[in-house]
Protein backbone atom coordinates (compact mmCIF):
# COMPACT_ATOMS: atom_id res chain seq x y z
CA UNK A 1 0.00 0.00 0.00
CA UNK A 2 1.14 3.32 -0.85
CA UNK A 3 1.88 5.29 2.36
CA UNK A 4 -0.37 7.91 2.38
CA UNK A 5 -2.36 10.32 5.09
CA UNK A 6 -5.76 11.69 4.28
CA UNK A 7 -3.78 15.25 2.76
CA UNK A 8 -1.91 13.04 -0.10
CA UNK A 9 -4.89 10.72 -1.14
CA UNK A 10 -4.91 11.40 -4.85
CA UNK A 11 -8.31 11.49 -6.38
CA UNK A 12 -6.68 9.99 -9.97
CA UNK A 13 -5.58 6.68 -9.88
CA UNK A 14 -1.72 5.93 -11.22
CA UNK A 15 -2.57 4.49 -14.20
CA UNK A 16 0.73 3.48 -15.20
CA UNK A 17 1.30 1.57 -11.58
CA UNK A 18 0.97 -1.79 -12.89
CA UNK A 19 1.45 -2.52 -9.26
CA UNK A 20 -1.71 -1.60 -8.27
CA UNK A 21 -4.63 -3.90 -8.34
CA UNK A 22 -7.68 -1.92 -6.73
CA UNK A 23 -7.79 2.03 -6.57
CA UNK A 24 -10.93 3.33 -5.03
CA UNK A 25 -11.06 6.88 -5.72
CA UNK A 26 -13.40 9.61 -3.61
CA UNK A 27 -16.18 6.59 -3.03
CA UNK A 28 -19.04 7.78 -1.52
CA UNK A 29 -22.18 6.08 -0.70
CA UNK A 30 -25.62 6.85 1.02
CA UNK A 31 -28.28 5.17 2.69
CA UNK A 32 -31.40 5.73 4.03
CA UNK A 33 -32.88 4.64 7.15
CA UNK A 34 -36.33 4.96 6.21
CA UNK A 35 -37.88 2.19 4.26
CA UNK A 36 -40.52 4.03 2.46
CA UNK A 37 -38.14 6.77 1.67
CA UNK A 38 -35.67 4.60 0.77
CA UNK A 39 -37.94 2.25 -1.73
CA UNK A 40 -39.11 5.88 -3.39
CA UNK A 41 -35.57 7.32 -3.70
CA UNK A 42 -35.01 4.04 -5.49
CA UNK A 43 -37.63 4.15 -7.80
CA UNK A 44 -36.85 8.04 -8.28
CA UNK A 45 -33.00 7.13 -8.85
CA UNK A 46 -33.82 4.72 -11.64
CA UNK A 47 -36.26 6.99 -13.54
CA UNK A 48 -33.98 9.91 -13.65
CA UNK A 49 -31.43 7.44 -14.61
CA UNK A 50 -33.38 6.33 -17.59
CA UNK A 51 -34.27 9.97 -18.45
CA UNK A 52 -30.76 10.55 -18.20
CA UNK A 53 -31.62 13.31 -16.11
CA UNK A 54 -29.52 11.75 -12.73
CA UNK A 55 -28.36 14.20 -10.56
CA UNK A 56 -25.19 13.89 -8.69
CA UNK A 57 -25.53 12.10 -5.93
CA UNK A 58 -23.76 14.55 -3.77
CA UNK A 59 -26.37 15.68 -1.92
CA UNK A 60 -28.40 13.99 0.90
CA UNK A 61 -32.15 13.75 1.02
CA UNK A 62 -34.28 13.35 3.66
CA UNK A 63 -33.50 10.63 6.24
CA UNK A 64 -30.51 9.38 4.04
CA UNK A 65 -26.84 9.58 5.45
CA UNK A 66 -23.40 8.85 4.28
CA UNK A 67 -22.55 5.31 4.93
CA UNK A 68 -19.29 6.08 3.14
CA UNK A 69 -17.84 9.32 2.79
CA UNK A 70 -14.89 10.21 0.29
CA UNK A 71 -13.14 6.93 0.67
CA UNK A 72 -9.58 6.70 -1.56
CA UNK A 73 -7.18 4.38 -1.41
CA UNK A 74 -4.64 2.20 -3.49
CA UNK A 75 -4.23 -2.04 -2.93
CA UNK A 76 -0.98 -3.38 -4.30
CA UNK A 77 -0.22 -7.22 -5.70
CA UNK A 78 0.34 -9.15 -2.89
CA UNK A 79 -0.47 -6.53 -0.25
CA UNK A 80 -2.82 -7.34 3.08
CA UNK A 81 -4.57 -4.31 4.35
CA UNK A 82 -6.72 -4.39 7.48
CA UNK A 83 -9.98 -2.61 7.55
CA UNK A 84 -11.13 -1.75 10.74
CA UNK A 85 -14.13 0.72 12.36
CA UNK A 86 -17.04 0.54 15.01
CA UNK A 87 -19.90 -1.98 13.88
CA UNK A 88 -21.98 0.52 11.03
CA UNK A 89 -18.36 2.05 10.42
CA UNK A 90 -19.05 1.29 6.76
CA UNK A 91 -16.38 -1.89 6.29
CA UNK A 92 -19.15 -4.34 4.82
CA UNK A 93 -20.38 -1.48 2.35
CA UNK A 94 -16.59 -0.47 1.20
CA UNK A 95 -16.41 -4.31 0.51
CA UNK A 96 -19.45 -4.54 -1.56
CA UNK A 97 -18.74 -1.99 -3.60
CA UNK A 98 -15.45 -2.94 -4.60
CA UNK A 99 -17.00 -6.41 -5.03
CA UNK A 100 -19.27 -4.28 -7.83
CA UNK A 101 -22.22 -5.94 -5.60
CA UNK A 102 -23.68 -2.05 -4.88
CA UNK A 103 -22.90 1.10 -6.69
CA UNK A 104 -21.40 4.10 -5.36
CA UNK A 105 -23.41 7.60 -5.35
CA UNK A 106 -20.05 9.02 -6.27
CA UNK A 107 -16.68 8.15 -7.36
CA UNK A 108 -15.55 4.89 -8.75
CA UNK A 109 -13.18 1.82 -8.38
CA UNK A 110 -10.77 0.20 -10.62
CA UNK A 111 -10.37 -3.44 -10.40
CA UNK A 112 -7.07 -4.87 -12.00
CA UNK A 113 -7.85 -8.89 -12.18
CA UNK A 114 -10.49 -11.05 -9.92
CA UNK A 115 -12.14 -10.13 -6.98
CA UNK A 116 -13.11 -13.41 -5.01
CA UNK A 117 -15.69 -11.23 -2.18
CA UNK A 118 -15.90 -13.20 0.94
CA UNK A 119 -19.14 -10.51 2.39
CA UNK A 120 -21.80 -12.45 4.31
CA UNK A 121 -21.70 -16.32 5.58
CA UNK A 122 -23.60 -18.50 3.10
CA UNK A 123 -23.87 -15.34 0.33
CA UNK A 124 -23.00 -16.69 -2.66
CA UNK A 125 -24.43 -19.72 -1.80
CA UNK A 126 -28.02 -21.39 -2.94
CA UNK A 127 -28.68 -23.27 0.04
CA UNK A 128 -30.76 -25.90 -1.51
CA UNK A 129 -28.04 -27.49 -3.91
CA UNK A 130 -25.48 -29.01 -1.98
CA UNK A 131 -21.89 -28.39 -1.29
CA UNK A 132 -20.61 -29.97 -4.58
CA UNK A 133 -22.96 -28.09 -6.57
CA UNK A 134 -22.38 -24.98 -4.90
CA UNK A 135 -18.93 -25.02 -5.65
CA UNK A 136 -19.12 -25.21 -9.23
CA UNK A 137 -21.89 -22.25 -9.12
CA UNK A 138 -19.45 -20.23 -6.89
CA UNK A 139 -16.29 -20.53 -8.76
CA UNK A 140 -18.03 -19.97 -12.18
CA UNK A 141 -19.48 -16.84 -11.03
CA UNK A 142 -15.98 -16.21 -9.98
CA UNK A 143 -14.82 -16.39 -13.41
CA UNK A 144 -13.50 -20.30 -13.69
CA UNK A 145 -14.11 -22.92 -16.68
CA UNK A 146 -15.94 -26.70 -15.74
CA UNK A 147 -12.38 -27.83 -17.00
CA UNK A 148 -10.70 -25.30 -14.51
CA UNK A 149 -13.37 -26.02 -11.69
CA UNK A 150 -12.78 -29.98 -12.42
CA UNK A 151 -8.85 -29.89 -11.96
CA UNK A 152 -8.89 -28.04 -8.45
CA UNK A 153 -13.02 -29.55 -7.14
CA UNK A 154 -10.71 -32.59 -5.26
CA UNK A 155 -8.42 -29.73 -3.41
CA UNK A 156 -11.18 -27.46 -2.32
CA UNK A 157 -12.56 -30.33 -0.63
CA UNK A 158 -9.57 -31.10 0.83
CA UNK A 159 -9.14 -27.84 2.00
CA UNK A 160 -12.74 -27.19 3.33
CA UNK A 161 -12.22 -30.73 5.51
CA UNK A 162 -15.94 -31.13 5.68
CA UNK A 163 -16.57 -34.82 4.91
CA UNK A 164 -20.10 -36.35 3.93
CA UNK A 165 -21.61 -32.97 4.15
CA UNK A 166 -20.57 -32.10 0.50
CA UNK A 167 -23.49 -34.05 -0.67
CA UNK A 168 -25.90 -32.18 1.54
CA UNK A 169 -27.70 -29.02 0.76
CA UNK A 170 -25.69 -26.07 2.06
CA UNK A 171 -28.49 -24.73 3.93
CA UNK A 172 -28.04 -27.58 6.35
CA UNK A 173 -24.42 -26.49 6.93
CA UNK A 174 -23.06 -25.09 10.43
CA UNK A 175 -21.71 -21.46 10.07
CA UNK A 176 -18.54 -22.80 10.09
CA UNK A 177 -18.88 -25.39 7.97
CA UNK A 178 -20.70 -22.34 5.30
CA UNK A 179 -17.47 -20.66 6.22
CA UNK A 180 -15.10 -23.32 5.13
CA UNK A 181 -16.86 -23.92 1.96
CA UNK A 182 -16.58 -20.00 1.25
CA UNK A 183 -12.90 -19.57 1.86
CA UNK A 184 -11.86 -22.89 0.03
CA UNK A 185 -13.74 -22.05 -3.25
CA UNK A 186 -12.57 -18.59 -3.36
CA UNK A 187 -8.82 -19.22 -2.79
CA UNK A 188 -8.80 -21.83 -5.40
CA UNK A 189 -10.29 -19.29 -7.85
CA UNK A 190 -6.68 -17.61 -7.12
CA UNK A 191 -7.80 -14.17 -6.96
CA UNK A 192 -5.84 -11.35 -7.58
CA UNK A 193 -7.88 -9.74 -4.84
CA UNK A 194 -9.86 -11.77 -1.97
CA UNK A 195 -12.35 -9.55 0.19
CA UNK A 196 -12.51 -10.98 4.01
CA UNK A 197 -15.60 -10.24 5.61
CA UNK A 198 -15.53 -11.13 9.11
CA UNK A 199 -16.50 -15.41 7.86
CA UNK A 200 -13.31 -16.56 9.14
CA UNK A 201 -14.57 -15.58 13.11
CA UNK A 202 -17.17 -18.59 12.84
CA UNK A 203 -14.42 -21.42 12.38
CA UNK A 204 -12.47 -23.32 14.67
CA UNK A 205 -9.62 -22.44 15.79
CA UNK A 206 -7.21 -24.52 13.80
CA UNK A 207 -9.03 -24.07 10.65
CA UNK A 208 -8.49 -20.47 11.61
CA UNK A 209 -4.66 -21.27 11.56
CA UNK A 210 -4.55 -23.13 8.65
CA UNK A 211 -6.42 -19.99 6.67
CA UNK A 212 -4.19 -17.71 7.94
CA UNK A 213 -1.23 -20.15 6.23
CA UNK A 214 -2.98 -20.04 3.35
CA UNK A 215 -3.09 -16.51 2.74
CA UNK A 216 0.27 -15.71 4.07
CA UNK A 217 1.17 -18.26 1.18
CA UNK A 218 -1.40 -16.81 -1.45
CA UNK A 219 0.08 -13.09 -0.43
CA UNK A 220 3.69 -14.75 -1.92
CA UNK A 221 1.95 -15.67 -4.75
CA UNK A 222 0.49 -11.41 -5.40
CA UNK A 223 -2.92 -12.27 -4.06
CA UNK A 224 -3.94 -8.90 -2.56
CA UNK A 225 -6.46 -9.40 0.59
CA UNK A 226 -8.84 -6.96 2.45
CA UNK A 227 -9.40 -8.10 5.85
CA UNK A 228 -12.28 -7.33 8.05
CA UNK A 229 -11.77 -8.11 11.30
CA UNK A 230 -12.56 -6.88 15.39
CA UNK A 231 -9.77 -8.86 16.62
CA UNK A 232 -7.10 -6.32 16.90
CA UNK A 233 -4.55 -9.44 17.07
CA UNK A 234 -5.54 -10.60 13.62
CA UNK A 235 -5.18 -7.27 11.82
CA UNK A 236 -1.80 -6.53 13.47
CA UNK A 237 -0.24 -9.89 13.12
CA UNK A 238 -1.80 -10.69 9.73
CA UNK A 239 -1.86 -6.90 7.80
CA UNK A 240 0.83 -4.85 7.08
CA UNK A 241 -1.89 -1.82 6.60
CA UNK A 242 -4.64 -0.61 7.76
CA UNK A 243 -7.10 1.73 7.10
CA UNK A 244 -9.57 3.36 10.01
CA UNK A 245 -13.35 3.67 9.03
CA UNK A 246 -15.68 5.95 11.21
CA UNK A 247 -19.09 6.88 10.00
CA UNK A 248 -17.83 6.35 6.53
CA UNK A 249 -14.82 8.31 6.87
CA UNK A 250 -11.37 7.23 6.73
CA UNK A 251 -9.90 8.39 9.77
CA UNK A 252 -6.82 6.49 9.60
CA UNK A 253 -4.50 4.73 6.77
CA UNK A 254 -1.35 3.68 6.85
CA UNK A 255 0.95 1.45 8.89
CA UNK A 256 -1.02 -0.94 11.06
CA UNK A 257 0.54 -0.47 14.37
CA UNK A 258 -0.54 3.39 14.00
CA UNK A 259 -4.16 3.17 12.55
CA UNK A 260 -4.74 0.59 14.77
CA UNK A 261 -3.91 2.48 17.71
CA UNK A 262 -5.83 5.36 16.49
CA UNK A 263 -8.85 2.82 16.19
CA UNK A 264 -8.50 1.62 19.78
CA UNK A 265 -7.98 5.00 21.24
CA UNK A 266 -11.70 5.68 19.68
CA UNK A 267 -12.80 2.53 20.52
CA UNK A 268 -12.04 2.17 24.24
CA UNK A 269 -12.15 5.93 25.20
CA UNK A 270 -15.19 7.17 22.94
CA UNK A 271 -12.66 9.39 21.41
CA UNK A 272 -12.35 11.38 24.45
CA UNK A 273 -8.67 11.81 25.09
CA UNK A 274 -8.90 14.70 27.38
CA UNK A 275 -8.69 13.50 30.86
CA UNK A 276 -11.01 13.00 33.27
CA UNK A 277 -9.33 13.82 36.09
CA UNK A 278 -9.71 16.89 38.10
CA UNK A 279 -9.76 17.63 41.61
CA UNK A 280 -13.36 19.69 41.40
CA UNK A 281 -14.65 15.94 39.93
CA UNK A 282 -13.77 14.48 43.74
CA UNK A 283 -17.15 13.05 44.72
CA UNK A 284 -17.48 13.03 48.35
CA UNK A 285 -20.24 11.35 50.01
CA UNK A 286 -19.40 13.56 53.07
CA UNK A 287 -17.09 15.01 54.99
CA UNK A 288 -16.44 12.35 57.22
CA UNK A 289 -13.53 13.83 59.60
CA UNK A 290 -12.33 16.94 60.16
CA UNK A 291 -9.11 16.03 60.85
CA UNK A 292 -8.39 14.18 57.48
CA UNK A 293 -9.22 15.75 54.54
CA UNK A 294 -8.66 14.22 50.37
CA UNK A 295 -7.94 17.57 48.23
CA UNK A 296 -6.52 16.05 45.04
CA UNK A 297 -5.62 13.45 43.53
CA UNK A 298 -3.36 12.47 40.18
CA UNK A 299 -0.35 11.20 38.55
CA UNK A 300 3.32 12.02 38.50
CA UNK A 301 5.57 10.44 35.97
CA UNK A 302 9.08 9.79 36.38
CA UNK A 303 10.48 12.42 36.50
CA UNK A 304 7.91 13.89 39.35
CA UNK A 305 5.71 15.77 36.53
CA UNK A 306 1.98 15.91 36.75
CA UNK A 307 0.70 14.46 34.31
CA UNK A 308 -3.16 14.43 33.21
CA UNK A 309 -2.95 10.57 32.01
CA UNK A 310 -0.66 7.77 32.81
CA UNK A 311 1.05 5.64 29.96
CA UNK A 312 0.50 1.75 29.98
CA UNK A 313 3.73 0.24 30.70
CA UNK A 314 5.40 3.43 31.74
CA UNK A 315 6.80 4.01 35.71
CA UNK A 316 4.18 6.24 37.23
CA UNK A 317 3.57 7.05 40.48
CA UNK A 318 -0.47 7.95 42.04
CA UNK A 319 -0.51 10.54 44.28
CA UNK A 320 -3.10 11.53 46.97
CA UNK A 321 -2.85 15.01 48.36
CA UNK A 322 -4.35 15.85 51.73
CA UNK A 323 -4.90 18.00 54.73
CA UNK A 324 -4.16 16.85 57.93
CA UNK A 325 -5.02 18.80 60.94
CA UNK A 326 -3.52 16.94 64.12
CA UNK A 327 -1.15 14.09 64.50
CA UNK A 328 -2.68 11.00 62.93
CA UNK A 329 -0.83 7.30 63.43
CA UNK A 330 -1.48 4.09 61.95
CA UNK A 331 -3.42 5.57 58.52
CA UNK A 332 -4.09 2.81 55.72
CA UNK A 333 -5.31 3.55 52.39
CA UNK A 334 -7.51 1.15 50.08
CA UNK A 335 -7.29 1.97 46.02
CA UNK A 336 -10.50 -0.03 44.23
CA UNK A 337 -9.67 0.58 40.49
CA UNK A 338 -12.58 -0.52 38.24
CA UNK A 339 -12.57 -0.57 34.30
CA UNK A 340 -15.00 1.63 32.39
CA UNK A 341 -15.33 -0.97 29.50
CA UNK A 342 -15.49 -4.15 31.72
CA UNK A 343 -18.24 -3.37 33.66
CA UNK A 344 -17.02 -1.51 36.75
CA UNK A 345 -15.22 -5.20 38.05
CA UNK A 346 -12.86 -4.43 39.84
CA UNK A 347 -9.40 -4.76 38.03
CA UNK A 348 -6.51 -4.07 40.94
CA UNK A 349 -6.98 -3.50 44.77
CA UNK A 350 -4.06 -1.86 46.18
CA UNK A 351 -4.46 -1.91 50.08
CA UNK A 352 -1.46 -0.24 51.79
CA UNK A 353 -2.14 -2.44 55.34
CA UNK A 354 -1.94 -5.45 53.20
CA UNK A 355 1.10 -4.09 51.81
CA UNK A 356 2.26 -3.42 55.34
CA UNK A 357 2.80 0.26 55.05
CA UNK A 358 1.20 1.95 57.72
CA UNK A 359 1.77 6.11 57.30
CA UNK A 360 1.72 8.66 59.66
CA UNK A 361 0.83 12.09 59.77
CA UNK A 362 1.44 15.26 61.48
CA UNK A 363 -0.50 18.62 60.66
CA UNK A 364 -0.27 19.94 56.98
CA UNK A 365 -0.44 19.10 54.17
CA UNK A 366 0.91 15.69 52.55
CA UNK A 367 1.00 13.99 49.31
CA UNK A 368 1.15 10.06 49.62
CA UNK A 369 2.73 8.89 46.55
CA UNK A 370 1.80 5.19 45.21
CA UNK A 371 5.46 4.36 43.20
CA UNK A 372 4.49 1.67 40.32
CA UNK A 373 7.52 0.74 38.33
CA UNK A 374 5.17 0.30 35.85
CA UNK A 375 1.47 0.82 34.45
CA UNK A 376 -0.14 -2.63 34.29
CA UNK A 377 -3.46 -1.18 33.34
CA UNK A 378 -4.37 -0.92 30.01
CA UNK A 379 -5.47 1.51 27.35
CA UNK A 380 -8.66 2.47 28.68
CA UNK A 381 -11.18 4.41 30.84
CA UNK A 382 -11.31 3.49 34.90
CA UNK A 383 -12.75 4.77 37.83
CA UNK A 384 -10.93 4.29 41.48
CA UNK A 385 -12.66 4.43 44.86
CA UNK A 386 -10.18 6.00 47.55
CA UNK A 387 -10.62 4.82 51.09
CA UNK A 388 -8.67 6.46 54.31
CA UNK A 389 -8.63 4.68 57.71
CA UNK A 390 -7.24 4.38 61.07
CA UNK A 391 -5.79 1.21 62.59
CA UNK A 392 -7.90 -0.35 59.64
CA UNK A 393 -10.97 0.48 61.43
CA UNK A 394 -12.10 3.98 61.67
CA UNK A 395 -13.02 5.91 58.89
CA UNK A 396 -11.24 8.80 57.87
CA UNK A 397 -12.09 10.07 54.61
CA UNK A 398 -12.95 8.61 51.19
CA UNK A 399 -13.25 9.54 46.80
CA UNK A 400 -16.06 7.99 45.25
CA UNK A 401 -15.76 7.49 41.23
CA UNK A 402 -12.52 9.55 40.77
CA UNK A 403 -12.60 9.08 36.79
CA UNK A 404 -9.33 8.82 34.87
CA UNK A 405 -7.76 7.45 31.42
CA UNK A 406 -4.66 5.37 30.39
CA UNK A 407 -2.98 6.08 27.35
CA UNK A 408 -1.06 3.58 25.34
CA UNK A 409 2.36 4.35 23.20
CA UNK A 410 1.83 1.12 21.70
CA UNK A 411 -1.12 -1.02 20.13
CA UNK A 412 -3.60 -2.82 23.08
CA UNK A 413 -2.64 -6.37 23.15
CA UNK A 414 -5.39 -8.88 24.09
CA UNK A 415 -6.13 -9.50 27.69
CA UNK A 416 -6.76 -8.00 30.50
CA UNK A 417 -3.46 -6.11 31.44
CA UNK A 418 -0.49 -4.60 30.25
CA UNK A 419 2.67 -6.65 31.12
CA UNK A 420 6.40 -5.51 30.84
CA UNK A 421 8.58 -8.23 29.20
CA UNK A 422 11.57 -8.85 26.87
CA UNK A 423 11.70 -11.94 25.00
CA UNK A 424 15.73 -14.10 24.93
CA UNK A 425 17.12 -17.07 23.54
CA UNK A 426 19.77 -18.38 25.95
CA UNK A 427 22.03 -20.72 24.02
CA UNK A 428 22.66 -23.79 25.78
N1 LIG B 1 -29.04 -1.58 2.44
C1 LIG B 1 -28.95 -0.68 3.41
N2 LIG B 1 -29.92 0.23 3.60
C2 LIG B 1 -29.83 1.17 4.56
N3 LIG B 1 -28.78 1.28 5.40
C3 LIG B 1 -27.78 0.39 5.26
C4 LIG B 1 -27.80 -0.64 4.27
N4 LIG B 1 -26.66 -1.37 4.37
C5 LIG B 1 -25.96 -0.83 5.39
N5 LIG B 1 -26.63 0.23 5.92
C6 LIG B 1 -26.19 1.10 7.01
O1 LIG B 1 -24.91 1.61 6.64
C7 LIG B 1 -24.07 1.71 7.77
C8 LIG B 1 -22.80 0.93 7.51
O2 LIG B 1 -23.12 -0.46 7.50
P1 LIG B 1 -22.03 -1.59 7.29
O3 LIG B 1 -22.74 -2.88 7.22
O4 LIG B 1 -21.15 -1.21 6.16
O5 LIG B 1 -21.20 -1.48 8.66
P2 LIG B 1 -19.97 -2.37 9.17
O6 LIG B 1 -18.83 -1.44 9.40
O7 LIG B 1 -19.75 -3.52 8.26
O8 LIG B 1 -20.51 -2.86 10.59
P3 LIG B 1 -20.27 -4.28 11.34
O9 LIG B 1 -18.97 -4.15 12.07
O10 LIG B 1 -21.40 -4.31 12.30
O11 LIG B 1 -20.30 -5.38 10.34
C9 LIG B 1 -24.87 1.21 8.96
O12 LIG B 1 -25.42 2.33 9.61
C10 LIG B 1 -25.97 0.38 8.32
O13 LIG B 1 -27.15 0.41 9.09
MG1 LIG C 1 -19.98 -5.58 8.44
Amino acid sequence: MMNINEQEISETPQKNDSEVVLSVNGVSKRFCRDLKKSLFYGVQDIGSEVLGLREKGDKLRSKEFWALDNVSFQLRRGEALGLVGKNGSGKSTLLRVIAGLIKPDMGFVEVNGRVAPLIALGAGFNPILTGRENIYANMSILGLSKKEIDERFDEVIEFAEIGDAIDSPVQSYSSGMAARLGFASAIHTEPDILLIDEVLAVGDSRFQAKCFRKLHQLRQNNTAFILVSHNSHTILTVCESGIYLKKGQMLGVGETALVMRKYEEDLFLDGDETTLSSNSSLIKPQLENDNFEITAIFFRNINGEVVESPTSGEPVSLCIECRISQIIENVGFTLDIKGLAEGGETILLMNSFSDKQSLSFSPGEHEIQVEMPYLGLKLGRYTMDVYVKKDALFHLDSVESFRFIVNAKESVSRGCFYQPKIWKTVSR
